[in-house]
């Protein structure tokens, strides 16, 4: 059974127009109290207004450059920044459109992304607005003491939110990767910069993301020594098509548009799927399949566990051929 969680009612005590395609907001309790804590890597998840009319969730990671100890146990505001995606689905459109003053229904703080303990150098790997996570991540070692580097990518510096709060936060340990600049991020040399005890943190887009988890993985690291997070929903990638879906169990048979994921379509066919972060990382929305070949879009499964090709992920994975049959 899928629940949505009780939702706050937030109003928006500011936006801010960061560059041409990011906007901030902060939000707060109307009567101006304590809202739940937090810690670093956290997101809360606002409801949106999709183009077609129908409401959605979306998830945006919290924004803090505070190094009090223990700023985020007890904020009086939330701070959340938005890219806008002309390509998207229309929730990032819709935030851009919140006015001051308007409200919010917005769900408590969970953190899926959180720092562990270990004894190195926490290094950080932001892509684009992948930043905000890390934001809070570099201001928690900043505030523990603990040693911290950011590796901050971007197309244009007039692209990248933060710069200057994130210089005042981490001055020599800030790196600029910046493509019009001739810094355009180079992973090899990311990776080989870090010594064995330090642990990697990723934040942006899928691509960035798959190259580094590759490099990784081609030099031996342990997977535990690289935390990622996707900023965004996986998107329609070139080549997808629909396909027929068909419930072993219930004995119906579905079909899944080339522009919608499995998990979509169940929802919109009345069943009740497991499912969480819809970007293929969480493992919750794991079915087997009983038929059809799969095309692995997941963080979760093994290569091993890929290649026996009996259980997916149905926010991410897609059908190989025209039909796939689950146990559902
Ligand atoms: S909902 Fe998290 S992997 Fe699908």
């Amino acid at each position: 059974m899928t629940t949505i969680p009780e939702s706050m009612t937030l109003r928006v005590t500011q936006t801010q127009t960061l560059n041409p395609l990011v906007r901030l907001l902060r939000l707060a309790r109307a009567d101006g109290g304590v809202l739940p804590g937090y810690s670093a890597g956290a997101h809360v998840r606002v409801q949106v207004t999709l183009p077609n009319g129908t409401s959605d969730w979306r998830a945006y990671s919290l924004i803090n450059f505070s190094t009090i100890t223990d700023a985020t146990a007890a904020p009086t505001e939330y701070c959340i920044a938005v890219r806008r995606d002309d390509a998207g689905r229309g929730g990032s459109r819709c935030m851009h459109t919140i006015a001051q003053g308007a409200t919010l229904a917005v769900q408590a703080p969970r953190n899926e992304f959180p720092l562990q303990a270990h004894t190195g150098t926490t290094v950080l790997l932001a892509g684009g607005i992948g930043v905000t996570p890390l934001t809070s991540m570099a201001a928690q070692c900043r505030a523990a003491g603990t040693p911290v580097r950011l590796h901050y990518a971007g197309r244009s510096r007039t692209l990248m939110a933060f710069l200057p709060e994130l210089q005042a936060l981490l001055g020599q340990d800030l790196q600029l990767h910046i493509d019009d600049e001739a810094g355009a991020l180079n992973i090899p040399a990311v990776i080989a910069g870090c010594a064995p005890a330090d642990r990697l943190y990723l934040c942006g887009p899928q691509p960035m993301l798959d190259a580094v988890l590759a490099q990784a993985q081609a030099l031996g690291w342990l997977p535990g020594r690289v935390h990622f997070e996707l900023f965004a929903a996986p998107a329609v990638a070139q080549g997808d098509h629909a396909f027929e879906l068909v419930l072993e169990q219930s004995g119906r048979t579905l079909t899944v548009p080339a522009d919608k994921s499995i998990l979509e379509v169940l929802i919109a066919a009345g069943c009740d799927p497991m499912f969480d972060c819809q970007r293929g990382e969480c493992g919750v929305c794991a079915v087997a399949v009983l038929d059809g070949e799969i095309e692995h879009r997941d963080y979760v499964l093994s290569a091993r566990e890929k290649s026996l090709g009996n259980v997916m992920h149905t926010c991410v994975s897609r059908a190989k051929g025209a039909r796939l049959v689950l146990d559902l």
